[in-house]
């Protein structure tokens, strides 16, 4: 088994000083906040993605925030966006095609928002309303994340959004540029979205392909993470499922990279793999409670034969040392 390695934010800043990148677009950032959001580990995962790619696939989408970091550095490849959220679907895919009228939708909001004197009541009313178009319920789960505690996603057994009022001071609804940026990346990079489960969206990945999962974390204890993001959760046969299809598509000779919890479980399930423990504060590891610490693991799955050095020189001294 190859050696794990304990490391913190502060001490494995990952060498990258050999990457020649293109910076010119960056400054884009998920443009929803979502439990479990990335955005703490780009300097960690960045590192391990190949310059030159070409089939990028994010099964366990969420805010998409390593997809947009690798727009931040090239945007020639094509991406393969998915997530079980429908409604998260449906607005990136709305930011892809409509970004001028979102925004529009939007700016109604927030002023609507601001103007009002009870913002929890204008909240409330919102989350009761039954958008009849496509654009609207965009409009709406942007509005209802950016307003509603701590960015959750949450829903009913019936499906129905139930999360409460965030009580934020002065909540950033959205960001002009940074939508309009995004909807080019996502047409830059013939994205294809699609609201299905991981194993559909993956089955047809193949040599050279980059998949990087992100799954909803296997818990440190019963109340340390938060999973919920579908009505049946993300539960230990899940995580030994997705173990499998990682294998699997490591034998395929995708080159696959997981983030998941430092926990007994994800380390016996990917053992063998070449895995990297840090430490992150994570500002919502579960609905409120503890905001401490977390040991998180990074998984690097590489395909036999792209285990030579000389094909392993993209990619972070961390992963060769
Ligand atoms: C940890 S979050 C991903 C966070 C994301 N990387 C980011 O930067 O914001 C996990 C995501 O997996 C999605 N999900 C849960 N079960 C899934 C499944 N079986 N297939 C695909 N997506 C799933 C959830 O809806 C959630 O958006």
């Amino acid at each position: 088994m190859l050696a794990m390695e304990l490391r913190t934010i502060q001490s494995a800043r990952p060498s990258n000083n050999s990457l020649s990148t293109d910076y010119s677009r960056i400054g884009l950032s998920p443009f929803i906040k979502w439990a479990g959001g990335k955005s703490s580990l780009i300097d960690h995962l960045l590192p391990f993605v190949p310059l030159r790619l070409s089939n990028y696939y994010e099964p366990f989408l969420g805010g998409g925030a390593l997809f947009l970091a690798i727009c931040g550095r090239s945007t020639k490849f094509n991406a393969f966006l998915s997530d079980t959220n429908r409604d998260l679907i449906n607005a990136f895919m709305i930011v892809k095609t409509r970004p001028f009228d979102l925004i529009r939708r939007l700016a109604r909001l927030r002023s609507e928002y601001k103007a009002t004197r009870s913002k929890e009541d204008y909240y409330y009313d919102r989350r009761g309303w039954k958008p009849r178009t496509l654009l609207d319920l965009a409009a709406r789960f942007i509005f209802l994340n950016k307003t509603c505690y701590n960015g959750l996603y949450r829903v009913n057994p019936r499906g129905v959004f139930n999360v409460p009022f965030g009580h934020h001071k002065n909540p950033r609804i959205f960001d002009e540029e940074n939508i309009n940026r995004i909807s080019r990346a996502l047409k830059d990079t013939h994205t294809r979205l699609n609201a299905v489960d991981y194993k559909k969206s993956t089955a047809k990945c193949g040599p050279g392909d980059l998949v990087y999962l992100d799954p909803p974390y296997h818990p440190s204890s019963r109340t340390a993470s938060f999973t919920d993001y579908t009505p049946n959760g993300f539960v230990q046969e899940d995580q030994e499922e997705l173990a499998e299809v990682f294998s699997q598509l490591v034998d395929r000779g995708c080159l696959v990279l997981q983030s998941n919890s430092d926990t007994h479980l994800i380390r016996d399930l990917y053992r063998g793999h070449r895995v990297q423990s840090l430490l992150v504060n994570r500002p919502i590891n579960c609905i409120g409670t503890e905001r401490r610490g977390f040991k998180e693991l990074i998984i690097l799955g590489i395909p036999t034969r792209n285990r030579s050095r000389h094909r392993l020189k993209h990619y972070s001294q961390t992963i060769l040392s």
